[in-house]
């Protein structure tokens, strides 16, 4: 099994623990990016996707984020369950790509029609007048797409992280917390424990 393989096969398993004991957002994480200039930004978004390549999340393309990922590839994941006996933090840094039209159409498509609509009439990360130039904005986009499906607006679609490091770290008693880290070094996975 490689050792990347063997951290997504972790990180499912973790997951599905944390869900079964009852976390209330177990596919939420904090992503982290930065501009050309270096200047970082944080925000929690979800977790849609998990393939064999890395993890997939849904966004207005034009957002702060948006633009940040498109200048400046590198970014970073954190996951915190603490519903676990043991809590558990994930930590994930690697390279943001685009993902396919067709996979961004199958999630969209798969969205309740507010949010589909929610999705046309927000201009994520720019300023709001009023809640009610966003009501008006909704009521702009129910009108247009009246009687048909609506289609993902070409802002809209998603996001892979391709990982280069993926970090799992279990409270334990005393601070003296388990950390094993995964990470790629010159095109080979490896694998080491570090201190807490
Ligand atoms: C639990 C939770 C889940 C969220 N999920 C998403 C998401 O999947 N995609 C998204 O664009 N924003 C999501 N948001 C909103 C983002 O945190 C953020 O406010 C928004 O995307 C704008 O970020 P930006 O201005 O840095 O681009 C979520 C917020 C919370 C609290």
């Amino acid at each position: 099994m490689s050792l990347l393989f063997e951290a997504f096969t972790t990180f499912r398993e973790t997951l599905a623990a944390a869900t079964l004991a009852g976390e209330p957002e177990p596919t939420a994480m904090t992503l982290a990016s930065a501009d050309a200039q270096g200047k970082v930004s944080a925000r929690v978004v979800l977790l849609k996707e998990l393939d064999g390549r890395g993890f997939v999340f849904y966004t207005n393309c034009e957002s702060n984020k948006g633009q940040q990922l498109r200048e400046h590839a590198q970014c970073a994941l954190a996951f915190l369950w603490k519903a676990l006996d043991k809590q558990v933090q994930v930590n994930v840094e690697g390279l943001a790509e685009a993902v396919t039209h067709c996979e961004a159409d199958a999630y969209f498509a798969s969205r309740p029609r507010l949010s589909q609509i929610g999705a046309w009439a927000s201009k994520q990360s720019q300023t709001l007048e009023s809640r009610e130039q966003l009501m008006e904005r909704v009521r702009q986009f129910e009108q247009r797409f009246e009687g048909q499906d609506v289609p993902r607006p070409p802002h809209w679609s998603g996001f892979r992280i391709v990982p280069t490091m993926i970090e799992f770290w279990r409270g334990r008693e005393f601070r003296l917390h388990d950390r094993l880290r995964y990470e790629l070094c010159e095109g080979e996975w490896r694998k080491r424990a570090l201190f807490p």
